[in-house]
């Protein structure tokens, strides 16, 4: 029986260049270097310039994602970005990568999963690329997290950054193997009874403000650990695998206790992971696609590895792709 399967070709990857350590906080915050190092892995983080916008970012790892492909833009039909921190309140920052990077055709949009939008962008480009109404798909996550930012909430403005990365997604004919590369399952969820433990308080209909991230960490930690272990689960189930078929996680990068503690529930080993928090922070949608491309221009993550993404965010939403890379 052929069937489809979309098959990443390509990936890439982009961060603003100012770095902000740790101890930059130091100087107006009661915080420090140590706990924030201990509590989250987190060291450093990067902030994008006055006037420098996700799309800017965007585009970037765009760019970069289509040269790793060996694609240009004419090749690309689809662009799905996920991104809480958009351009405009519309058009679609999508619509901006589109026409920036010179495509005429096909079409594009954003997505609003907040951290576990990359898993939903991938999700809905896989769907897309099913029925035929697209053949090849850059799906972005891109963030500039720093605008949103309380900076006199220690709880919050410490943990975030910004970033975008971006895969090429490819319909390709398949017999339906396991052994073929591409996504193999996907499992996505969403519970809005929880909308208020991380959310933005401002926004156009409620306010007409941009607002500011709010967050219950500790709530937040609690459902991630648990969501994020069931999450995973299903999808291995649906693949038909085992957690020692994986050869990688690539987490979604909020707090290293969050990435041990459901690897340890899973029984995957912590050396199977991909961790860029320690210098990225957690840049919420961006954090999977820029992990991948670090993973593979480090060697990491080589063809034909099963790879299993997972994340979750405000909404709450969460959930995981697995795929043959
Ligand atoms: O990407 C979306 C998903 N987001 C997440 O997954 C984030 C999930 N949550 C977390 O990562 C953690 O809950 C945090 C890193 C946000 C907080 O760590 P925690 O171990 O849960 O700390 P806590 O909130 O229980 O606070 C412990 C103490 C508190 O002081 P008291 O009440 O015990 O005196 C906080 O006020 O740590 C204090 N605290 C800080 N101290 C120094 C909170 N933030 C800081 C800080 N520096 N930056």
């Amino acid at each position: 029986m052929t069937t489809h399967r979309s098959v990443v070709a390509g990936v890439g990857h982009f961060l603003p260049e100012r770095v902000v350590p740790n101890q930059e906080f130091e100087s107006f915050l009661d915080t420090s270097d140590q706990w924030i190092r201990e509590r989250t892995g987190i060291e450093e983080r990067r902030f994008a310039a006055d006037g420098e916008t996700t799309s800017d970012l965007a585009i970037q790892a765009c760019k970069a994602a289509l040269a790793d492909a060996g694609l240009g833009p004419a090749d690309i039909d689809l662009v799905v970005l996920a991104t809480s921190t958009p351009d405009n309140t519309f058009p679609s920052t999508a619509t901006r990568i589109q026409a920036e990077l010179g495509m005429e055709e096909g079409f594009a949009f954003d997505i609003q999963a907040v951290c576990a939008g990359f898993i939903y962008a991938l999700a809905n480009a896989d769907a897309l690329l099913n029925v035929g109404l697209a053949r090849r798909a850059l799906v972005v996550g891109a963030e500039t997290f720093s605008r949103i930012l309380d900076m006199s909430d220690r709880g919050t403005c410490i943990l975030f950054g910004d970033g975008a990365g971006a895969v090429v997604l490819e319909s390709t004919k398949s017999n339906g193997a396991a052994s073929e590369c591409g996504i193999l399952s996907v499992d996505v969820r969403s519970d809005g009874r929880f909308r208020d433990i991380l959310f933005v308080d401002g926004g156009v209909s409620k306010t007409g403000t941009v607002g500011q991230l709010r967050m219950d960490g500790r709530e937040v930690f609690r459902h991630a650990v648990e969501k994020l272990t069931s999450t995973a689960k299903t999808a291995l189930q649906e693949a038909n695998l085992t957690g020692a078929e994986v050869d990688w996680i690539v987490p979604h990068q909020a707090n290293l206790r969050i990435i041990r503690s459901t690897m340890k529930r899973l029984g995957i080993p912590e050396e199977k992971a991909v961790i860029t928090l320690g210098k990225h922070g957690n840049t919420s949608a961006a954090s999977i696609p820029m992990a991948l491309s670090e993973g593979k221009s480090a060697g990491r993550i080589r063809k034909g590895d099963i790879v299993l993404l997972e994340a979750i965010g405000g909404g709450l939403a969460w959930g995981t792709v697995i795929l043959r890379w």
